[in-house]
Formats: structure tokens, C-alpha cells, sequence
């Protein structure tokens, strides 16, 4: 008997947190528009979900984040201007994204972690799998890594998680797995089959160096799991320990994607992703480059 493997039509991007970490500039303003560069952090993980293949998209949201949907949103005054003055660039670059997708936004009504925030979308996304998108995670890679999720999904038709190995003590801002290597693509050591998981643990409890990432594709299964468990580290509804409750009954795989991450939801990490995006831009790199090199560091 041949089993089909639904495929996922849907990516989620909870957004609805409090980025405590980039106070003040996050009181009044989402931590998913800030820019990198000229584009804000959320426009980074919708192009990447487009770019593997996914044109719907679900952003849930909280209170102060309607610059979000503006930001999605036909902007009509804006367009008619750019529009009379002839400004054909820039009109491309506002009309691009929105043409590009289909959005939907859920309200998360308070900030209780980030299961919760995906409980959210249980009624939107339905019995189908979907990916979930954390925006604030930026990959640069050349195969988006939303793709090489679904590549693994497609493959075992199971829940897969982006991996990445950290350094040190860091372990103990993620959620660390346990896991053994499974062959794939005549490698060994990019696939894991995970058995277990722990959010944010203290670095001696920590089962590997091995991080949760902000990708992942999901069976719709974990909506069950998240309605089991209890709040976690920091009292939270915690999506890690929801996969840890959907382990006892579902394998579930980690991919140690190819490509670079950047933490952009913390300043230095921020300030990182700022200097190399910008480096490689081709109107301003030059100049930029030029600039960095006459400062005495
Ligand atoms: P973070 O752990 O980065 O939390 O959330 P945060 O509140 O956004 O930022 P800090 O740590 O206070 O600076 C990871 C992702 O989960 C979403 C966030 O928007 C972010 O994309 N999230 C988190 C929610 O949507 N709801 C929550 O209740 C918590």
C-alpha cells in the first residue's frame, strides 16, 4: 500500500511576542519590523517560506502590531503617489510581497510562549501539516531552509525541527535535543532522528550542543500535544514541550540545516546581520565596505 504524504500549503509566523530583548525600540513598534538593511525581519521569513514553495501564510499577532498588516497590506496612497511621480522602482518593491502571498492574521491575546501562540492557528490550519516560521531567527542559505525542512518531511512524511550546533554555555537560551544520526542523501550527519528534548536547560543538564531553531514542519497532531501540556520554562505554553509530549507517540526528525543564522531578535546578533547584508548589497556595499575599513577598530 502506497501512503501519500499530504503536502504543506501553510506557514505560520507567530509574532505576537514581547521582544523584551530589544527594549525600547520594541514598546510601541513589532521586533518583526525592524529592518535589516531596508526590509523588515518578517518580509525576510515570508520571502523564504515563497521561495520554498508556500504562499499562504498565517501571522498571528498581539496587541500593538498593526504595522504588521499595514506592512502586508495594499498601500494605496503610497502606490497613487509613486504611480504620478513615475517612480517604477520603488512601486515594484512595495506591490512585490503583497502580490506574492496570501495572509491571514490570528490574534494571540496574550503572550503565553510560543505553543501557545501556535494553538492559535489550529482552526486555520486544520488537519494538514504546515511550517512554522520564528522571524526573528534570519537564515542566509542558499537552499531556503523552510525547503530543506520540507525536503526531510517529504521524505518521512514526519515532524522535522531546524538543528544547529551552538558553542558552550549558549545551550541553555534554546531547546537542546537528544538525538542519533540517520543516513540521508549518502550523509550522516545532517539528519537526526530525535528522543528527546529540553527547553532551555542548565548547560551540565544539556543532552547535546544541539539548538532548536527557528524553523519547523509540523504534523497537525501537535495541536493535541499542545492542548496536554502545562506551562514550562518561564511559565509558558513551550512548543518544545509540546514536541516532547508528541514524541511519546510520533517520531519526529532534526535537521541540521545548511546556511547561516543570525539572531535578530537580540541586538549584537542584530547588529551582525546589519553589517553583512549590508556588505553584500550591490548599491551599497561598496561604499560600506570602503566606510568599515577607515574606522580605527
Ligand atoms: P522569543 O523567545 O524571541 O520571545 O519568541 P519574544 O517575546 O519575541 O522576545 P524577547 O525574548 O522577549 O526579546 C520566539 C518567537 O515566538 C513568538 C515571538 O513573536 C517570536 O517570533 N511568540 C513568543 C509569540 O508569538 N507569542 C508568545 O507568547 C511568545
Amino acid at each position: 500500500m502506497v501512503v501519500m504524504i499530504p503536502k504543506v500549503h501553510k506557514a505560520v509566523f507567530p509574532a505576537a511576542g514581547l521582544g523584551t530583548r530589544f527594549l525600547p525600540a520594541t514598546k510601541a513598534m513589532p521586533k518583526e519590523m525592524l529592518p535589516l538593511v531596508d526590509k523588515p525581519l518578517i518580509q525576510y521569513g515570508v520571502e523564504e517560506a515563497i521561495h520554498s514553495g508556500i504562499q499562504n501564510i498565517i501571522i498571528v499577532t498581539g496587541r500593538g502590531k498593526t504595522a504588521i498588516e499595514d506592512h502586508f497590506d495594499v498601500s494605496f496612497e503610497l502606490e497613487q503617489t509613486l504611480e504620478a511621480k513615475g517612480k517604477k522602482d520603488l512601486l515594484a518593491i512595495v506591490r512585490n510581497v503583497s502580490d506574492m502571498i496570501n495572509v491571514a492574521y490570528v490574534r494571540q491575546k496574550e503572550a503565553l510562549g510560543l505553543g501557545h501562540a501556535v494553538l492559535r492557528v489550529k482552526e486555520l490550519v486544520g488537519n494538514e501539516p504546515f511550517a512554522v516560521v520564528l522571524s526573528d531567527d534570519v537564515i542566509d542559505s542558499e537552499i531556503p531552509a523552510i525547503r530543506q525542512l520540507l525536503d526531510v518531511y517529504e521524505f518521512y512524511g514526519a515532524s522535522v525541527v531546524a538543528l544547529m550546533e551552538v558553542p558552550g554555555d549558549a545551550i541553555s537560551s534554546y531547546g537542546a535535543v537528544d538525538a542519533e544520526p540517520v543516513s540521508h542523501n549518502s550523509g550522516k550527519d545532517r539528519l537526526f532522528r530525535i528522543r528527546n528534548m529540553v527547553e532551555k536547560p542548565k548547560p551540565s543538564d544539556a543532552p547535546s550542543n544541539l539548538a532548536i531553531i527557528g524553523r519547523y514542519v509540523l504534523t497537525p497532531d501537535v495541536f493535541a500535544s499542545i492542548e496536554a501540556i502545562e506551562p514550562g520554562s518561564g511559565g509558558e505554553i513551550q512548543l518544545t514541550d509540546a514536541l516532547k509530549h508528541l514524541l511519546k507517540n510520533r517520531p519526529i526528525y532534526g535537521y541540521r540545516f545548511e546556511g547561516t543564522r543570525y539572531d535578530a531578535g537580540d541586538k549584537l546578533g542584530f547588529l551582525k546581520a546589519t553589517v553583512e547584508f549590508a556588505l553584500r548589497r550591490y548599491d551599497l556595499g561598496g561604499e560600506f565596505r570602503a566606510y568599515l575599513k577607515q574606522l580605527k577598530l
